[in-house]
């Protein structure tokens, strides 16, 4: 190869000579020359924002320049900007003060974005930071607090991540690893690799359902220079299975002779960087026998379909039920009865960091460093595909850019984990956009039918729920889908008659696993709107309607389960009521004077969520210890994936323990060294390592009181290595540097574990479920243009009965990102295999999406929470959807029954609509 002429440039104020092909885009030479890793690579296409950086002063793509055209120019990463420019300091504050950064991956691209339209405009205003930062995609936050942040970054004074007066629960403390955050710092899965690291390429199935066969795979390697291996089924020592279900476990790491789906993995490709920035996977030697695939449930149903897995000839991964009295007689003896069906399709995550990590062969056993959100599973199925004990796995998780759901299963691990294991070298890989989208878990796409009847005065008797749903080629996730959807299907009301069945059904598409909410936001989608049918068939109020049959303390579910108290439902629909007065009023005025060509309507929906994993165990361990320097040392398995675990935690830790949440010191997640949190999902960790942290902390306290002979009730701070007691410093203190410590390393340590007391559910699926429920409406105002079909979201108002809000800013953070999802989920979003497999075709909510949010904090407190919190992950997004659709009702009287409610069917509805009543009137 000829060696390239050096090209010079000025990089964050130093002048730099570059090495690499002058072809070599930016945002590449700037990560794998530089190491200047705070430049994120989201897409590689320019459609994300993630890798933004300032070349002569203006905000730019690295991914789409370049590095030759840069002879001489200035180039500011976010790592230079710190010392170069006035307002970066001033927004990584305001960002912080905001709980601006949730996941982080998007935070260096919107800052640097954001500093760049600070120097034009110190002052800006909200439209002008959208305009700006228009540009940089998040898949977290919602963008109100990245806008808050901005327009306020100068007038921020300071941020300070001490708690004030009243303990640390209920504070808006600022996120405990949001600095590194804010200063491009955190590590991602993509960011950190040892320096002889390999790198690994998948070759995929081309087809939806193939047969292959390999050429000669060792004269492949032999006559390729750079490469170093190839690797198959036939390479891997454990067992060539794993699944988030054991006793469903069906995907291999290889595929052995036949594709299941496109984008399946039949073999890895491990060469030095250089080789396989340039590997061309068309020249990898397989022969492929394209065979018919089953694409829908409907097919894969019909007697005689071909079976997905000979071991389920029915194509039925599971089935899932709920009964509960006797809905056929209440449906004939109710008043009302309404009836519906709806669909929706896979749903991308998109999140901004496609799956990415590395993994090392140390002596006998295997490190893997990859972001993830269930270090502790991972380990389980990486052991036993690599044949060895699981205490010879180290996994390692890294900061998670985005997850929700998608990262609790495998991705990259297997692949690394088994080069590495036989090369015994380090073995790196990033997925592309393309590949991240084609092969990674989608939300299931899902059939719901439904009916249900009230009494002629609006109570309701019975629902019937029928949920099909596509699983696609592996069980992934689907069991869980088929057991919540039943339990869910009643909404959170009062429902004496009720039936719930779900089957998740295989074919030929990529799996459908985990995605916020686990079918629950499909389910409520239709539950909410045929309710808003039931109300309206009986003449009431929609939000009324919901009132008089939510469930309130004491109250039976339909599994049968009774509550206890903290059922904040009704709260939550009270608190829409002021809005739901006013925005109607408002929608009226706005009809009567556009009503023609726009219209203005309001919907509402409410949810409820189960916490944790249902009718399983569930625990969660958390570790604390009193370190002789006088700081506490929490280890935590949790991983946090932008929500703020780390954060939560260790505020409810300091409360029960009775310090200052400054003296901790925090331990992520390594399998090595942290105690097992168990998975980040299902609304589960503040509820569950929450209750962990309570306990540690409890614990902790009594031990150091017992040490130093102090009451129960003396205030304890740590200072300076010791331990004070009383209010001031004037009280008696323990010199801490000279005790001895205990067998974990500590002077004093408590480890604490929690699992939420559930009970099976029978074959009817009565029984406990979930310990603790989240409770929420949505309020959506909404304005539809009728010639174009285009709905546009003007107002959210979200309620959610959160039990204790532990930190009121991270949950709002939680609300907005997840009505932003919700809202992607009612109009805009719809995964189709084989298509649109990047953020330009597949296009998820940006800032000019989003409404004006406001969140209203119930705190109605479960007897079972951590100082009473109950979860908010799920929550938030599950009634977004169906208020946004029942508001599209309102405004224009149509129901769009297959989702997405894309410009071209709300047209198409609100002509078909146009066209029936213009029928009748000639009838
Ligand atoms: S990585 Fe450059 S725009 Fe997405
Ligand atoms: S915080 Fe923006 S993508 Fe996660």
């Amino acid at each position: 190869m000829q060696p390239h002429n050096l090209l010079s440039l000025k990089l964050n104020g130093k002048i730099v000579s570059v090495q690499s092909d002058p072809r070599s885009r930016l945002s590449t030479v700037l990560r794998e020359e530089f190491h200047l890793t705070g430049t994120k690579v989201g897409c590689d296409a320019g459609d994300c924002g993630a890798c933004t950086v300032l070349i002569n002063g203006n905000a730019v793509c690295a991914c789409l320049t370049a590095v030759g055209q840069l002879q001489d120019a200035e180039v500011h990463t976010i790592e230079g900007l710190r010392e170069t420019s006035r307002n970066f300091d001033r927004l990584q504050r305001s960002f912080l003060r905001h709980g601006a950064a949730q996941c982080g991956i998007c935070t260096p691209g919107m800052l640097v974005t954001a500093v760049s339209l600070l120097e034009e405009k110190p002052l800006p205003s909200e439209s002008e930071v959208m305009d700006a930062l228009g540009g940089v995609l998040c898949r977290c936050t919602g963008y109100q607090k990245i806008i808050r942040a901005v327009v306020e970054a100068n007038h921020v004074q300071a941020v300070s991540a001490t708690t004030g007066e009243g303990g640390p629960v209920g504070h808006r403390v600022v996120r405990l690893d949001g600095q590194r955050k804010v200063l491009g710092q955190d590590v991602f899965g993509a960011d950190e690799w040892p320096a002889d690291s390999l790198v690994l390429r998948v070759i995929r199935s081309p087809y939806a359902h193939a047969k292959f066969s390999f050429g000669d795979l060792e004269h492949f390697v032999q006559q390729t220079p750079g490469l170093h291996a190839v690797f198959t089924a036939r390479d891997v020592p454990g067992k060539n299975c794993y699944g988030v279900h054991p006793k469903f476990a069906d995907q291999p790491v290889f595929a052995e002779s036949e594709a299941l789906f496109l984008g399946e993995a039949v073999a890895a490709v491990v060469g030095d960087a250089p080789t396989m920035a340039t590997f061309d996977p068309s020249t990898f030697p397989v022969r492929w026998k394209e065979l018919s695939a089953l694409e829908t449930p409907s097919e894969a149903q019909l007697p005689g379909a071909p079976a997905v897995h000979a071991f389920r000839p029915d194509n039925i991964l599971v089935r899932g039920r709920v009964v509960h009295g006797d809905v056929e007689a209440a449906l004939r003896e109710a008043a009302v009865v309404v009836e519906a069906e709806y669909h929706t399709g896979f749903i991308e995550h998109a999140y901004i960091e496609p799956e990415s990590g590395f993994a090392q062969r140390v002596g006998d056993r295997i490190e893997v460093q990859s972001c993830t959100q269930s270090p502790y599973m991972s380990r389980k199925d990486l052991a036993a595909i690599l044949g060895i004990a699981e205490d010879a796995v180290r996994v390692i998780p890294t900061a998670v850019g985005g997850g929700f759901g998608s990262k609790l299963d495998l991705s990259t691990q297997p692949f690394l984990a088994v080069a590495a294991w036989h090369l015994r070298k380090p073995v790196r890989m990033v997925y592309s956009r393309p590949e991240s989208i084609r092969c990674s878990t989608k939300r299931h796409p899902s059939k719901i039918r439904c009916r249900a009847g009230a009494t002629a005065d609006g109570k309701l008797l019975a629902m019937d729920l029928e949920g099909e749903f596509n699983t696609g080629a592996y069980a992934s996730w689907g069991p869980t889908v088929a057991a919540r959807v039943p339990i869910h299907g009643s909404g959170p009301y009062k429902v004496p008659n009720y039936r719930g069945q779900t089957r998740a059904v295989h074919t030929n598409l990529v799996p459908a696993g985990a995605f916020r909410g686990f079918g629950v936001p499909q389910g409520t989608i239709a539950q909410e709107q045929l309710y808003d049918m039931l109300a309206e068939k009986v003449g009431m109020d929609k939000l009324e309607f919901r009132v008089l049959n939510a469930l309130e303390d004491h109250d039976a579910t339909v599994t049968g389960q009774v509550l206890g108290a903290g059922v904040g439902m009704k709260a939550c629909l009270e608190a829409l009521r002021p809005r739901w007065t006013i925005a109607r009023q408002e929608a009226t005025a706005f009809n009567e004077k556009n009503g023609r060509s726009r219209r203005r309507g309001v919907g509402v929906a409410g949810m409820w969520y189960g916490c944790g994993n249902t009718s399983l165990a569930n625990p969660s361990t958390i570790r604390i210890g009193l370190q002789r320097h006088g700081r506490i040392a929490i280890h935590m398995g949790a991983v946090d994936i932008g929500q703020g675990s780390f954060t939560v935690i260790t505020q409810i830790c300091a409360e029960a323990l009775g310090v200052s949440l400054d003296c901790f010191d925090l331990l992520a997640a390594d399998t090595d060294t942290s105690p097992d949190c168990g998975k980040t999902s299902a609304s589960r960790q503040t509820f569950v390592s929450g209750n962990s942290a309570m306990l540690a902390g409890r614990e902790l306290r009594k031990k150091i009181l017992q040490l130093s002979g102090m009451p129960d009730t003396v205030q304890i701070r740590l200072l300076g290595g010791k331990l004070h007691f009383g209010g001031d410093s004037s009280g008696k203190c323990l010199e801490l540097g000279n005790l001895p410590l205990d067998e974990r390393g500590y002077v004093l340590s408590a480890e604490a574990t929690y699992d939420p007391p559930t009970k099976p559910l029978d074959k009817d699926g009565q029984g406990v479920p979930y310990a603790v429920f989240g409770f929420g409406a949505h309020l959506a105002e909404v304005e539809i243009d009728l010639e174009l079909g285009t709905v546009k979201v003007l107002r959210l108002t979200a309620a959610h009965d959160v039990g204790r809000a532990i930190n009121p800013t991270l949950i709002e953070g939680q609300i907005e990102g997840g009505i932003a999802q919700g809202l992607g989920m009612a109009l805009m979003e719809e995964f189709v295999p084989g298509k649109g497999e990047n953020l330009h075709d597949y296009l998820i909510p940006t800032f000019g999406d989003v409404p004006i949010v406001e969140s209203i904090l119930i705190e109605d407190p479960s007897p079972v929470g951590p100082f009473g919190a109950k979860g908010i992950g799920e929550q938030a997004l599950i009634p977004t959807a169906p208020a946004i659709l029942n508001a599209l009702y309102h405004a224009a009287g149509v129901r769009i029954h297959k989702l997405p409610a894309t410009p071209d069917k709300v047209r198409a509805a609100i002509l078909a609509k146009t066209d029936a009543t213009q029928r009748k009137s000639h009838e």
